[in-house]
């Protein structure tokens, strides 16, 4: 456990009343740890404003697995960039829709590139792209990756 220090702060009443409202409705069990959470928060978006930062990205695509060669291009452009993909997880939705959860490692401007080849594919009804970064983490870190 890393050391903690205490801290004081000086916060409007009526902003922290409505800041306890918020943090009780998600179910924290301290003001710390939320505002912890929310410093983590603060810090990892700065960090992902670094386009060579190195992060974690998980690409949420829905897609109709019937157009012809979507299959392949998604698995081509995730065995071209064999040193980035950590796992994807695919799920049939229904007769005509797949949802797939590609998991990429690399720089924020490399995931970024990544990701839209695979949203922009024909056939790819949604896409979204989820950056998370850790200073420091060892699950974010890419040494082999290429700049
Ligand atoms: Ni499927």
């Amino acid at each position: 456990m890393e050391k903690t220090e205490r801290v004081g702060l000086s916060i409007e009443r009526q902003l922290l009343e409505a800041f306890d409202r918020q943090i009780a409705v998600k179910g924290y069990a301290n003001r710390s740890e939320a505002i912890r959470d929310l410093i983590r928060q603060q810090l990892s978006e700065a960090r992902l404003e670094d386009p060579n930062a190195r992060a974690v990205a998980a690409v949420i695509l829905v897609y109709d697995h019937h157009v012809t060669r979507l299959s392949q291009g998604l698995l081509q452009l995730q065995h071209s960039h064999l040193l980035e993909t950590v796992s994807s997880l695919h799920v049939h939705l229904d007769h005509h829709h797949c949802l797939e959860v590609v998991v990429l490692r690399g720089r924020v401007r490399q995931l970024y590139k990544v990701a839209d080849r695979m949203i922009s594919l024909r056939g790819v009804f949604l896409g979204k792209i989820h950056l998370v970064t850790l200073e420091g983490h060892a699950s974010t870190q890419c040494p082999a990756s290429p700049v």
